[in-house]
């Protein structure tokens, strides 16, 4: 209760209190209390008092403040090619004058079959091994080592097609959906060492600090610039954009739609720590492990809670609170223990009552469910055999979803 109280009066404060000077909170902190200690007891009072407010906490002790929106967008199509069952397109965007080109691969029903909705979301690998089509083009941004065919960190031609089992838009397209997917590597290179992709082109625009953007929040701010370029493109205009992203992609996923209201559903596939795990959470990955090896992921703030989580003013249910009332499927896999499959379904009952309070449903499951059993209501959770990979299984259940939860849905 003590601490509590000086959480609220330090939060109170503004400027924010450096992360020595919070109180440790080792039960997760409630979303429904404002950091003045009011209860959120209306819709309203969640909207426009405690929903920005968490919002800036995850910017300000976490992901760090992303770029702002330059633009105007500008997206040309590079590549085009039509079959009776799909029809693909590759769009070089622009996200500002002169920005660097970020390709977009988008993969519709053929024309004339308006897509019910589409699936926006980072890959890991490049475009060109998304589908076998010869015309994708092939990254020339720097690749992680030895994964699809990539050599000396270039990817190569014999990488194309090889993540047609991950990504599976034969599959996507055929039950009515998109999927638009880019590189994150064009975003920004996701190693520790040196800052490309568009991160030179924002910093020359605009300030950058350690307590600025990481990774995470940058490729999230794609993801909303991808969300544009679809909004602007007669194809994709009327299609509502859903986040979907695996891991680290999934944090990224989970986040972009936190802070970006068009998102009208999330897939954040086993993205555990500093996404859908609680950052308290005994189990698999720790705060202090991931911004060890990942540095670069989220703003400096953050390490200062590496040897603390518990002094974190909130904890990833706050995050899945920022998407309501709009549904999110928690996906994971039995032998992913490094991504505390246990603790996130946690953090779906933790944000429950803002779903509730929203009259929006919630997580209806109260307790995890069996191996391959989608749960119920607007924060779902499923859970498979096997091992921490993106796979048909994984989008056969988030169709699924997307089916159950689209507006005039069955
Ligand atoms: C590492 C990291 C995870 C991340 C994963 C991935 O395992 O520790 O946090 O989710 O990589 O992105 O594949």
């Amino acid at each position: 209760m003590k601490a509590l109280l000086t959480l609220l009066l330090t939060l109170g404060a503004d400027p924010l209190p450096e992360p020595a000077k919070l109180p440790a909170l080792a039960d997760w902190p409630d979303p429904l209390t404002a950091l003045d200690g009011t209860k959120i007891t209306t819709p309203e009072a969640w909207k426009t008092k405690r929903r920005p407010e968490i919002a800036r906490l995850f910017d300000h002790y976490m992901y760090g403040a992303m770029p702002k929106a330059h633009g105007p967008i500008v997206a040309k199509v590079r590549h085009e090619s039509k079959t009776s069952a799909m029809w693909v397109r590759e769009l070089d965007v622009a996200v500002g004058p002169d920005a660097p080109v970020v390709r977009l691969l988008v993969v519709l029903p053929p024309p004339g079959r308006a897509p019910k909705a589409v699936f926006v979301g980072p890959n890991f690998n490049g475009n060109h091994v998304v589908l076998p089509d010869p015309g994708i083009a092939i990254t020339k941004a720097w690749v992680y080592p030895d994964r699809m065919n990539s050599k000396n960190n270039q990817a190569t031609e014999e990488g194309r097609g090889k993540g047609l089992a991950q990504w599976n838009a034969p599959m996507i397209v055929e039950k009515g959906y998109g999927l638009a997917t880019f590189y994150g590597g064009e975003v920004d290179p996701d190693r520790g060492e040196e800052r490309g992709g568009l991160q030179p082109w924002l910093r020359a625009r605009e300030s950058h600090s350690p307590d600025r953007w990481g990774t995470i929040a940058l490729y999230a701010w794609a993801m909303s610039r991808m969300a544009d370029a679809l909004a602007q493109d007669p194809a994709t205009a009327k299609a509502p954009p859903l986040a979907v992203g695996h891991s680290r992609m999934g944090k990224t996923a989970l986040l972009a739609a936190a802070m970006d209201e068009r998102f009208a559903m999330s897939f954040p596939l086993q993205a555990g720590c500093g996404g859908t795990a609680p950052s308290r959470g005994k189990i698999g990955e720790s705060v202090k492990q991931i911004n060890d090896r990942f540095p670069h992921w989220f703003n400096s703030r953050f390490k200062e809670f590496n040897e603390r989580p518990e002094k974190l003013p909130f904890d990833q249910h706050h995050l899945v609170s920022l998407a309501a009332p709009r549904p999110v499927l928690f996906a994971n896999a039995v032998e992913d223990s490094w991504a505390n499959p246990a603790g996130q379904f946690e953090v779906l009952r933790a944000a429950d009552p803002v779903y509730r309070l929203l009259g929006a449903g919630g997580c209806d499951a109260r307790e995890m469910p069996a191996l391959g059993a989608l749960t119920a209501g607007t924060l779902g959770y499923w859970i498979r055999p096997g091992k921490h990979e993106m796979k048909t299984d994984d989008w056969r259940v988030f169709l699924e979803f997307a089916d159950r939860h689209l507006p005039g849905a069955r």
